[in-house]
């Protein structure tokens, strides 16, 4: 049976369909990857989660930005060099997991969680505060 390490909760919505839906499946990831560490396959995924993670973060990243810029948000650099640091971060990953898959792994899964915990939070703050238009809202 499929494991969570993280679980979903409603207080992760942004208000935002979209965004609600990368972010589910940047979890849904999440536990893909401390399924293959539980089962000790995370030598055979590392490599395949790595290069998921970092192309669908980019794409969520895109997304997330757009909507930044549709509604002229203050604060888009920050959150655009957030964006840019976690990339930079995982590549770090990626060069470290030559030596050693297990703690490049372990690092890497709690990294993670407290990346999006904290990223949902923050992304969720400024979507909350922004005047976005009915069609974009849950
Ligand atoms: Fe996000």
């Amino acid at each position: 049976m499929e494991k969570e390490f993280l679980r979903w909760q409603e207080d992760y919505s942004v208000g935002v369909r979209e965004i609600d839906e990368q972010h589910k499946r940047l979890v849904a990831l999440i536990n893909k990857f401390y399924n293959a560490f539980y089962d000790h396959k995370h030598k055979e995924v590392i490599d395949e989660i790595l290069s998921e993670l970092t192309d669908y973060t980019r794409y969520h990243f895109s997304t997330e930005e757009k909507y930044f810029r549709q509604f002229n948000y203050s604060d888009t650099l920050i959150h655009i060099k957030e964006h840019k640091d976690f990339i930079e971060k995982i590549k770090t990953f990626i060069a470290e997991k030559e030596i050693s898959a297990s703690t490049t792994t372990f690092k890497l899964m709690a990294f993670l969680q407290n990346w999006l915990i904290n990223h949902i939070k923050s992304i969720r703050n400024v979507l909350l505060n922004m005047d976005l238009n009915k069609s974009v809202r849950l």
